[in-house]
C-alpha cells in the first residue's frame, strides 16, 4: 500500500481491492476489542462496500467477531420504494450484511422514508445517533460526481439529514439495481454532509475507472466547495483507499 504525497485527503493506493477490505475490517475488528464490542457504524451501499462486508460475514462467521452490541446507521435510503423491494437499501444490507451476521434487527438504521412528517423524523433520527454516542466510524462510498451518501453536488457542508431530489446522472448510474430504468426513484433521504463529518472516523473506498475522474478534481485541483468529497478536506481523521484504476489520472 502506497500513501500519495500531496494529497488534500490522506489517499492510500492499495494494490487490491481485497488488502483494502481487510485493511478495513481489522480497524472494526480492533474498536470491537477497544470498546467491548459496542460500536456504532455507518454503512453505505453500492459496489465498493460489497468485498468489505463479505470479509465482516467470515470473520462472525469464523468466530473472530461479534456483532450483537453493535449498532448501524446507514447514510441513505429510496423514497417511494416498500422496504422489501430488491432494489431498497435495507434488501441491500440485509443481504449482503445483516442477514450474515447477528447484527439486531432492532440495531439496524435507516433513514426515515416511509412517513408523513419526512423533516420531523429526519430530526429524531439525528437525536437518535447522537443519543447512540455519535458515529465511530463511517464508511462511504463515492458517486462519479463526487456526492457521498446522496448529497448531490452544490448540497452545503453543513447539510443534515433530508429529503433531496436526486440527479439524472445518479439515477443512470444506479439504474442497473432495477429491472427498469424508470422504476429508479426521483427522491431519497440522505444523512447531511454535517451529519456525515459529525463521524469520528470516515473511510471511502472508490474502486474502478469510473471514479478516476472525480478523484482527479478532488485530489489534484483547488478546493471546490460544490463537490460534497471535498467536504472530508475538513475532517481530522478521514482517508481513501483506491486502486490502480481509480487512482489513473493522479500522476
Ligand atoms: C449510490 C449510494 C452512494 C454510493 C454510490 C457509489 O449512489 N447512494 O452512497 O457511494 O452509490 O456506488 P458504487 O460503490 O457502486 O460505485
Amino acid at each position: 500500500m502506497q500513501r500519495l504525497s500531496d494529497t488534500p485527503i490522506p489517499t492510500y493506493l492499495v494494490d487490491s481491492q481485497e488488502f483494502a477490505n481487510e485493511l478495513l475490517a481489522d480497524e472494526i475488528t480492533t474498536l470491537l476489542t477497544e470498546q467491548a464490542g459496542r460500536l456504532v457504524l455507518g454503512l453505505a451501499t453500492g459496489n465498493s462496500p460489497i468485498g468489505l462486508y463479505n470479509e465482516l460475514a467470515r470473520r462472525f462467521r469464523e468466530d473472530w467477531i461479534d456483532l450483537c452490541f453493535v449498532h448501524t446507521y446507514n447514510l441513505d435510503e429510496y423514497m417511494d420504494l416498500p422496504a422489501d423491494h430488491p432494489a431498497s437499501y435495507r434488501a441491500f444490507m440485509s443481504e449482503h450484511l445483516f442477514e450474515r451476521t447477528n447484527l439486531g434487527p432492532r440495531h439496524v438504521h435507516f433513514p426515515p422514508t416511509g412517513v408523513e412528517d419526512i423533516d420531523a423524523a429526519c430530526l429524531r433520527w439525528e437525536e437518535n445517533i447522537e443519543a447512540a454516542g455519535g458515529i465511530d466510524w463511517q464508511l462511504l462510498g463515492i458517486g462519479r460526481n463526487g456526492h457521498i451518501g446522496f448529497n448531490e453536488p452544490g448540497s452545503p457542508f453543513d447539510s443534515r439529514t433530508r429529503r433531496i431530489e436526486l440527479t439524472e446522472s445518479t439515477r443512470t448510474a444506479n439504474a442497473r439495481f432495477f429491472e427498469d430504468p424508470e422504476d429508479v426513484p426521483h427522491q431519497a433521504v440522505t444523512m447531511g454532509i454535517g451529519t456525515i463529518l459529525e463521524a469520528k472516523r470516515l473511510r471511502v473506498l472508490a474502486f474502478g475507472e469510473t471514479k478516476a475522474q472525480i478523484l482527479e478534481r478532488v485530489l489534484r485541483s483547488e478546493d471546490d466547495p460544490s463537490i460534497p468529497l471535498n467536504a472530508l478536506r475538513r475532517h481530522p481523521d478521514a482517508a481513501l483507499y483506491i486502486d490502480s484504476a481509480a487512482a489513473a489520472r493522479l500522476g
